[in-house]
């Protein structure tokens, strides 16, 4: 039996809360399947308010009792939550409710993971412990009794008393109930101790599952990084005495901010280095950046209600890839991100779930931790910053800071600070968090008399819901450079405002060449007709290197259309091109190794489905295929020079220099793997010390066919560690021809180790055959079959894994009628299912349209 159609939330219709919030007091007895949460918080009428009802969120709640100033009360209650009549003046409300922590396989609310207890409440799951006005802009102080049997019981704030199976704690901060947290288990903790540039002396934990506590140390060495910069850069200041981060093997997310006891999935804090690669070495450190500064933009300044999502997370994506940029290399993460960005973002707003960064209505708000509200929400931050200057920036992030802290706000308030400081009208730069879509930005170039033009037109497809769009303001990077590779024109930001708009350049010798939107200063797609020469010429001489790199990637995507459209030959060109750009001993090798990358299927999908054409998801396949071996062909000599002259030798290091030898060293293993089966990876493989050497050489034998010998002998060695079997799961999957990634996903979904109850687990399978888009699409819809079926079987144990896992189909219009048709038989086959989760049938329906 189907609910009735899940009820759209509106940002249109926001009122205030009818009551505040003076503290709340919470009692847990902890048992696994019948926890008892006693409850009694202090409320007061809102002075703002424009009615006097009171409602409670509660989901899933056993009442055992309810009192209002001590007289027992007997309230309405709903699926939704808790009615009842209050006094018109201050009161104190308590409950006392039971929940099933063990039961709980959604993790959103308090739940179990491998015996441990630990909370998940952002955005809504506050409401699964009880009853309490769960919205952003409800703050309050909370103190919290827990009584368990377990040896470490952590809550937010700093500890004020602890004994024989229990613990207090008080957090002294206004917060709203999404960042409430609270663990409880056998953890061991990897200790440190960070002083504030003010001289707080903070103790700061990781608190892991015994056994993990050698996988702490350089999460530790982020986390105290992250302290730093944050004041350095920022003038922000840590605020509580004491730090806490758990990592927790089942959780739906990366992490979570909550005040002063951040929760980590396990993937994104534990490392070493024989079993973390380079890259999650990265993404730790960015991730428990990430966390961290949430403590200011999230945690003291939080959002009135969750449209103001971006108003968070865009500004902490902002922030940690600032961070990031200052750790290690700015062009490489500039780089990495962008590629980011057009994969999950630009395919995104192509499609059915388009939505701007700022929504304006939702049925589920989980559905909205999209790439759009985080990765195109930081963008957003970058342009603004480059429109207004790094001196008006900082004043307005020191006024947002001053005049908000401890308030709930939104975007309004956000763009206000920097109007007041900058005095400029930021009326049309909001139409950026308001309008979804990536603008087309068109240009084509004119010189004449020593004056060279650049006419733009920028154009922004229909997104779902709204057809008419405005043009924007974009900041446009652009240098010129001379017919000998010398800047002729520094980078100069134009400012677009129009529809179409002209820029000239006067006083030039020559025409010259131009570098467009350098450092990609907007997150539009460019459309410039060029030639192979013009781009492989910036790519030997842009100094812009995000330009440098993108020449070259225009350069591979537009050799590779031509292989799919026209069965050309792979172009000479780009050939001789990457094989000049690979041996420049004056490029770091990081910049190269992405330089050496291609653009991925569902790239050339996209680009080929713009131009009109209908991608064949396995033509596209092939000509990756031919290409990567013509290339080998064409380069392997250099190829073997390059993974020679990048050995690193040093002891193991996840920096930004060792990581780059090795991503160019393993790029040319790749390479060489394409020519000699496999042999030289065979030896990596054996001599191998770390898990990036040993990955990479792994999937180069997965690659030749060669890899049999090699996938037992990695599961024989890491049988033991779940978050290296997660690797050891998608490896094989990615690595299966068009053919078998099915069968591949479908034994390994067989295998002993695999738990459907494991979000990370279940990606590491599902989410691999989705990234292998000849195997996902392949035409006899045997992988749409396998992985609605999946999904009509996760989502009663996980709506929220379930529903982000559907946007694999988000792309079905671009394909041809018979994928089109097997793609909506399975789409209404997941719809149809009895009791679907609001989740689910949200994102099914937008992605049916
Ligand atoms: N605020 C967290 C972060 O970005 C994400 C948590 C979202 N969780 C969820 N279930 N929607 O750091
Ligand atoms: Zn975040």
């Amino acid at each position: 039996m189907k609910d009735a159609a899940p009820q759209a939330v509106y940002l249109s219709d926001y009122t205030p809360p009818a009551y505040l919030v003076n503290q709340v007091h919470l009692t847990f007895r902890l048992a696994p399947e019948a926890t008892r949460v006693i409850s009694k918080i202090a409320f007061r009428p809102n002075p703002e308010a424009q009615n006097s009802d009171f409602f409670l969120h509660g989901e899933n709640l056993r009442l055992i009792r309810a009192a209002i100033d001590g007289a027992e009360i007997k309230p309405d209650i709903t699926p939704e939550g808790l009615r009842a009549t209050v006094p018109d003046a201050p009161f104190t409300f308590e409950a006392e409710v039971e929940i099933n922590p063990a039961a709980n396989t959604a993790l959103e609310g308090l739940y179990m993971s491998n015996g441990m207890y630990c909370t998940q409440c952002e955005a809504e799951g506050f409401r699964k412990i009880t009853y309490y006005p769960d919205r952003p802009d409800v703050m309050s102080v909370f103190s919290v009794r827990i009584e368990g049997d377990a040896p470490v019981l952590l809550s937010n704030g700093d500890a004020v008393a602890q004994g024989a199976g229990f613990a207090e704690w008080h957090d002294p901060w206004p917060k709203p109930a999404y960042l409430f947290a609270l663990v409880a288990g056998d953890l061991i903790n990897h200790p440190d101790r960070f002083t504030t540039r003010s001289g707080r002396d903070v103790e700061l934990n990781i608190w892991v599952r015994p056994g993990d506590e050698g996988k702490c140390a350089f999460g530790m060495e982020a986390l105290k990084k992250s302290m730093t910069w944050d004041e350095e850069v920022y003038g922000r200041e840590y605020d509580l005495d004491i730090f806490n981060i758990v990592a927790v093997d089942d959780f739906n997310m990366g992490a979570m901010e909550n005040k002063g006891l951040n929760i980590f999935n396990s993937s994104c804090v534990l490392s070493t280095p024989e079993t973390s690669t380079d890259a999650n070495f990265e993404r730790i450190e960015a991730i428990i950046a990430h966390e961290y500064f949430h403590n200011w933009t999230g945690n003291r300044i939080t959002c009135r209600d969750w449209f103001q999502l971006c108003l968070k997370e865009g500004l902490t994506v902002y922030r940690d890839s600032e961070f990031t940029s200052d750790m290690r290399s700015a062009p490489v993460k500039r780089i990495s991100d962008v590629i980011d960005l057009r994969a999950r973002q630009f395919r995104e707003d192509n499609g059915p779930l388009a939505h701007p960064v700022r929504p304006a209505s939702f049925v589920e708000i989980n559905n909205f931790y999209t790439a759009t509200v985080y990765e195109k929400g930081a963008e957003l931050i970058g342009m603004l910053k480059r429109l207004v200057g790094d001196e008006a920036y900082k004043k307005a992030l020191n006024l947002y800071f001053e005049r908000h802290d401890g308030q709930a706000c939104t975007i309004e308030d956000w763009l206000a600070v920097f109007q007041e400081v900058t005095g400029r009208d930021l009326a049309q730069f909001k139409l950026w968090y308001e309008e979804a879509g990536t603008p087309r930005l068109k240009v084509r170039d004119e010189f004449k008399d020593g004056t060279y033009t650049l006419h733009f037109e920028q154009q922004t497809p229909a997104t779902p819901g709204q057809d008419t769009k405005h043009p924007r303001v974009i900041p446009i990077a652009v240098g010129l450079l001379g017919a000998n590779g010398d800047e002729v024109q520094e980078t100069r930001v134009l400012e677009m405002t129009q529809a179409a708009q002209s820029f000239s350049f006067h006083g030039l010798a020559s025409r010259p060449i131009p570098s467009i939107l350098r450092d990609f200063s907007a997150p539009v797609v460019l459309e410039r007709d060029t030639t192979n020469a013009e781009r492989a010429f910036l790519l030997a001489h842009d100094t812009d290197p995000f330009n440098k790199w993108e020449a070259g990637r225009a350069l591979a995507r537009d050799g590779l259309i031509a292989m799919i459209r026209e069965g050309a030959a792979p172009d000479p060109a780009y050939l001789d091109a990457v094989q000049t750009m690979a041996r420049d001993e004056t490029l770091d090798p990081a910049f190269r190794a992405l330089a050496l990358g291609l653009p991925s299927e569902d790239d050339l999908a996209q680009a080929l489905f713009d131009m009109g054409s209908t991608p064949d998801p396995q033509a596209i396949w092939e000509a990756l295929e031919q290409l990567r071996n013509a290339r080998a062909k064409h380069i392997e000599g250099v190829a073997r020079e390059l993974y020679k002259a990048h050995q690193v030798t040093a002891p193991y290091r996840p920096d930004a220099e060792q990581s780059g030898a090795r991503a160019l060293s393993n790029a040319a293993l790749a390479i060489i793997s394409r020519i000699d089966g496999g042999a030289l990876a065979a030896r990596q493989f054996e001599s191998a010390d770390n898990m990036t050497q040993q990955l990479a050489a792994w999937s180069c034998l997965l690659q030749a066919g060669a890899g049999e010998a090699a996938t037992q002998a990695f599961y024989d060695q890491w049988q033991g560690d779940r978050l290296v079997i997660d690797k050891w799961f998608s490896l094989q999957i990615v690595h299966a021809s068009p053919e078998d990634t099915a069968e591949a996903a479908s034994r390994l979904a067989n295998h002993a180790d695999f738990n459907i109850r494991n979000p990370n687990r279940f990606r590491a399978t599902f989410g691999a055959m989705v990234m292998s888009p000849a195997g996902f699409h392949h035409a006899s819809g045997k992988g749409y079959r396998l992985l609605a079926e999946w999904l009509i079987r996760l989502d009663p144990l996980n709506p929220q894994t379930t529903a982000r896992m559907c946007s694999a189909f988000e792309t079905w219009r671009r394909y041809d009628a018979a994928r089109q048709t097997l793609i909506k038989a399975e789409l209404d086959r997941i719809l149809d299912t009895p009791g679907l989760s609001r989740d689910t049938t949200e994102m099914v329906t937008r992605i049916r349209g």
